[in-house]
């Protein structure tokens, strides 16, 4: 069938950054070529016993409380369900000395739909005709922000700065407030903290710096902590969330467990979660109420929390030391390449200096050994500009087994040995 789509229809029925991507890593698994592939570019978290267990433990609670009735047969408040929003008020306000009151708050389903709401209540056109951008400060970021505004000239990104480490193959990306500007155009700033796809955290100083900028204008930020304290925790390097003004803190329970629950909270001044909430009824009226009444019991009793630190992070931060442990021993010590600081979430990030072939090219390279991981330059969503390094880099996921993740290290070794000396051999 002939379908005539809208400009809108058209934008949201195509599949963007990496969604793109993963097709061919679903084809290629999937056709096999007698492979068994290492696959390091899966984003879904383990389903760890302890965490799974926590869920079901709640589910019984629930099942067993004359609540259950109320909590799946009944419509709610599009701001969500009442005892999961007591919840989150009480446990941030103890936690970090804060004054909320359920009016800050708003529940969603998964964190990926406020930055949706946002991007197209703040960013777009105005009544005059005018573009209000959706800033990203620091580029690389989650490529899902590439496709949360209707209007994708809105999405504009910033090259950043780059520490590097070269005698420890290391780098750091930092906001470059040479080059980052806030101004009457820009209707709504995200970042996530610790970050995907680099396991970047900005510091302290960066987010309010950043902030403080906004603040001149009224601008929203929006701090993408779908890997930040207090759960799921997935941050190895201290950090503390910052919270009030213009700050709109947004959590996701999917890296603690619950990401076919689809749960995001948004926690923020009253007047920005009323703007999201109405866009909330339009679309949806509100998030799972089994999944809020579930999280209610895992959150108020503290188990959520104490089993972030105690299970989800230490296990992912295993991971990590596992993986730059092998790259440290494998990769060729001559080389250019330099692996991001790992100070968080569930991936680690290489970036190949003077890379001979483009990412997607070393993506293949690396499928012929049978390692699958993701081309990095689907992380640069909204960055204009010719810049090298977006072809440089990919993106290795912390999924996989230690073995697995240990050979699938040695390889890549030997591919990025391969693909510089092709080009050393011909010069
Ligand atoms: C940085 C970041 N933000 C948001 C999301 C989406 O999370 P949710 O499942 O809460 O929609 C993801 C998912 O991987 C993510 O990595």
């Amino acid at each position: 069938m002939d379908l005539a789509l809208s400009k809108f229809g058209n934008r949201m029925s195509h599949l963007s950054g990496v969604r793109a991507i993963m097709k061919d890593i679903i084809e290629t698994l999937r056709s096999g070529q007698g492979k068994d592939f290492i696959n390091l570019s899966a984003g879904n978290p383990v389903i760890l016993p302890e965490v799974e267990q926590l869920w079901r433990d709640c589910t019984d609670q629930l099942l067993s409380s004359p609540e259950y009735g109320e909590v799946i047969c009944r419509y709610g408040s599009s701001q969500g369900y009442q005892p999961f929003i007591d919840v989150i008020v009480e446990d941030f306000n103890s936690r970090y000395g804060l004054n909320l009151s359920d009016r800050n708050i708003l529940i969603t389903p998964g964190s990926q739909s406020i930055y949706f709401f946002a991007a197209n209540a703040f960013g777009g056109y105005t009544e005059d005709g005018t573009l209000k951008k959706i800033v990203l400060p620091l580029s690389p970021d989650y490529t899902g922000y590439g496709s949360v505004s209707l209007f994708p000239e809105a999405v504009v990104a910033y090259q950043p700065k780059l520490e590097t480490f070269p005698e420890t193959h290391r780098f750091k990306y930092h906001p470059d407030f040479d080059r980052f500007a806030v101004d009457e155009t820009v209707g709504a700033i995200i970042f996530s903290r610790p970050c995907n796809p680099t396991g970047n955290v900005l510091t302290q100083d960066e987010v309010k710096k950043i902030a403080a900028m906004a603040a001149n204008y009224n601008i929203p930020v929006f701090v993408d902590s779908a890997y930040a304290p207090p759960f799921p925790a997935l941050n190895f390097t201290d950090m503390e969330p910052i919270f009030g003004g213009n700050i709109v803190h947004c959590i996701s329970l999917s890296k603690a467990g619950l990401p076919g629950e689809r749960l995001g909270v948004a926690i923020g001044d009253e007047e920005i979660i009323q703007v999201l909430q109405a866009f909330q009824t339009n679309i949806c009226i509100h998030s799972s109420r089994y999944g809020q009444a579930i999280a209610a019991r895992a959150i108020g009793s503290g188990m959520l929390a104490d089993i972030a630190v105690e299970v989800i992070r230490p296990y992912y931060q295993n991971k990590f030391t596992i993986l730059e442990a092998t790259l440290d021993r494998s990769m060729p010590s001559y080389l250019p390449w330099y692996l991001h600081r790992g100070e968080g979430a569930i991936f680690a990030w290489i970036w190949f200096e003077d890379l001979p072939i483009s990412d997607w090219e070393f993506y293949q390279e690396l499928k012929q050994v049978g390692v699958i991981c993701v081309p990095g330059s689907s992380f640069f969503p909204g960055l204009s500009g010719d810049w090298p390094h977006k072809q440089q880099c990919i993106r290795m996921s912390l999924t996989a087994s230690d073995e697995e993740i240990e050979a699938g290290m040695q390889r890549l070794a030997e591919v990025t040995e391969r693909v510089y000396q092709g080009v050393m051999a011909s010069v």
